[in-house]
């Protein structure tokens, strides 16, 4: 039984292979125009539709834009506590950074602050960059003098989501722990130009006086 099945499908595939000897294959042009036939990419468009604001008989209220229904939220709102969310609570400025300070959360800081500030308020944060020199308008400030880093964490918080002045908001760029991330490498910055070499553990102190100019 076996071989007699197999005899016969030896013989099918001979003869598939002998048939397929007569067909020309399409050439890959023709394929392409065949292809973009069967699609028809405009029937969605010549289809009988609403345009937008016309009165549509189908519906109740007899309008075809519909309302969200009620209680519906934007998926993309920010929701939660205002004062992570916007660094802002109860009409003040958080003062200190919601989120559990590590070295690991200044370490990225570090890297997102290079990548998204440096540019403009210079890689020291000192205000000294390529873009400032050539600012004909307000110059990005140092955020290591003592005006900014008097400010709250909240504040400089606030000016990455919203922007300041000539400065446009990093909201949709920057997600939110990455936000705090850079409030924390921005205030450490801050806190190393001012430390007393006297205030170091050894090690650091010896690296800093040979580093140091
Ligand atoms: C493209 C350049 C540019 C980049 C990038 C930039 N800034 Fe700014 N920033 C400015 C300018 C310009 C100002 C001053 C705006 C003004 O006075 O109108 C400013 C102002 C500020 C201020 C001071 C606000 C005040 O109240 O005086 C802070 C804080 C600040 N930026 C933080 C940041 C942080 C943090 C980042 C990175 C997430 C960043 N900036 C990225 C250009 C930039």
């Amino acid at each position: 039984m076996r071989r007699g099945r197999s005899v016969v499908l030896g013989a099918l595939a001979g003869l598939a292979a002998a048939l397929c000897v007569a067909c020309t294959p399409a050439t890959p042009a023709q394929d392409e125009r065949g292809e973009a036939d069967e699609l028809d990419l405009e029937r969605m468009i010549r289809q009988k539709r609403y345009a937008p604001y016309e009165p549509a008989e189908m519906f109740d209220d007899g309008a075809v834009m519909r309302r969200p229904p009620e209680g519906t939220v934007p998926n993309d709102r920010v929701t939660g506590d205002p004062g992570l969310t916007r660094g802002v609570a109860g009409g003040a400025y958080v003062d200190r950074i919601p989120v559990p300070v590590t070295l690991e959360l200044i370490r990225y800081g570090q890297g997102r602050y290079e990548i998204f500030c440096g540019a403009c308020h210079g890689i020291a944060g000192d205000g000294e960059s390529e873009v400032a020199r050539n600012m004909t308008q307000r110059r990005p400030p140092s955020l290591v003098d003592a005006r900014v880093q008097a400010f709250p964490p909240g504040r400089i918080y606030q000016v990455i989501v919203e922007g300041y002045g000539l400065m446009r908001s990093y909201e949709p760029n920057i997600p939110l722990r990455e936000r705090w991330a850079i409030v924390a490498y921005v205030k450490a910055l801050g806190r190393s130009r001012a430390a007393a070499l006297d205030a170091l553990p050894p090690p650091l102190r010896e690296r800093a006086l040979k580093e140091l100019p």
